[in-house]
């Protein structure tokens, strides 16, 4: 066996594989389980003590200086093509940024952020509840039991089947039933907001089968109408951004609530628009209502699992997509479930456009 020309035939021809398959497919020829390195090192063990001595060596030193060569040649190849793939690869930093970002945020989903920030600055946290309720939550534990009238004016989507406590199962019609699970799940003292999809069967231009409310729950000790109106014309402030704002109570009826309250905020047209601002009876200006609202009734915190002689408190409930409306002068509440992207790139935010008290609860994208 001549080792020397093995050798020298092994590094000439990795010297001269010029991609790293070929390296590869040498490694695999000279050094793998079958290649011809290997298959003198099995030879070894079939020669006698003094041959071995003297082809031993020579073969490690063989296996040797052929992996070094791979190893290196390997090397070689890879960083020829890294050098080659950055040379190619350039990118000019000089050249402008894409003209406009696509995609933006929903007015719907930018006016929810935008209550959010406005409570959480009030020590509100948000609180969620399904869509799909049952009909003791969503009205029986609201005061509104079996027979009564107010849940005829719902227009209410039922399910046909009941759950498995025997409840009939409906689409929530507001987001008042979330003050249930809330005081059943988290107790008292309680400050809360919840915003969410509401639906009712019925559809013009004022009104769509699915929209959207935010509910507010405080109960704590000794909670009076005055903290309501204060929290209302505080959060009516922050949001329009704008001090004018001014409120008119008027004497209600909600089920849930007593007593209950309807809030009105004054306001003027402007340009064949509703801008809010001012007392409704300042001349050009008028009342329009925008809340529901009142103090908890006792039933409620019952059913809410608490007692309502060392509890109090006040709810309010109002529609998010007519205050987007108002707030950026919208007329036609079915385009926001449209989904016309020409519509949301005039009324969309940008996604970079987050909602804070410092900066501005809302500027259109
Ligand atoms: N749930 C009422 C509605 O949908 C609004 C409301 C909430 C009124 C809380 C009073 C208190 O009209």
């Amino acid at each position: 066996m001549d080792h020397a020309v093995t050798g020298q035939e092994a590094l000439s021809r990795i010297a001269l594989a010029d991609d790293l398959d070929t390296v590869e497919a040498l490694r695999v020829e000279f050094l793998g389980k079958q290649g011809s390195i290997s298959g003198l090192l099995k030879t070894l063990g079939k020669l006698d003590p003094e041959a071995r001595k003297l082809e031993g060596p020579r073969i490690h030193a063989l296996r040797e200086s052929v992996s070094e060569a791979l190893a290196a040649r390997k090397t070689a190849l890879e960083t020829a093509a890294l050098d080659a793939r950055l040379a190619a690869e350039t990118i000019d930093l000089s050249l402008p940024a894409p003209a406009t970002a696509r995609g933006v945020v929903h007015p719907i989903s930018q006016v929810m952020d935008e209550l959010a920030e406005v409570f959480a600055d009030l020590g509100f946290a948000v609180a969620t509840g399904p869509e799909i309720e049952d009909d003791w939550h969503n009205f029986t534990a609201l005061n509104m039991p079996e027979s009564h009238p107010a849940r005829a004016m719902h227009d209410t989507f039922y399910f046909p089947d009941h759950n498995d406590d025997g409840r009939e199962m409906l689409l929530r019609t507001h987001t008042s039933p979330v003050q249930i699970r809330t005081m059943l799940k988290d107790g008292a003292p309680l400050r809360v907001i919840a915003p969410g999809r509401v639906y009712r069967s019925d559809s013009d231009a004022t009104h769509t089968p699915m929209f959207h409310q935010i509910e507010g729950l405080v109960i704590d000790k000794g909670i009076h109408l005055g903290h309501l109106k204060w929290t209302l014309e505080t959060f009516l402030k922050a949001f329009f951004e704008r001090d004018d704002i001014v409120l008119r109570l008027r004497p209600s009826y909600f089920p849930f609530t007593e007593p209950s309250v309807e809030v009105d905020v004054g306001y003027a047209n402007e340009g064949g628009r509703r801008v809010v601002g001012g007392s409704g009876d300042a001349p050009g200006h008028a009342w329009m209502e925008v809340l529901g609202s009142g103090m908890v009734n006792r039933r409620v915190i019952e059913a809410g699992g608490l007692d309502p002689d060392e509890w109090q408190g006040f709810a309010f409930g109002t529609g998010v997509d007519r205050l987007a409306m108002l707030k950026y002068g919208m007329d036609d509440l079915r385009a926001f479930f449209d989904g016309d992207v020409r519509w949301l790139s005039h009324y969309g935010f940008s996604a970079l456009d987050v909602p804070t008290l410092s900066g501005g609860v809302g500027t259109p994208a």
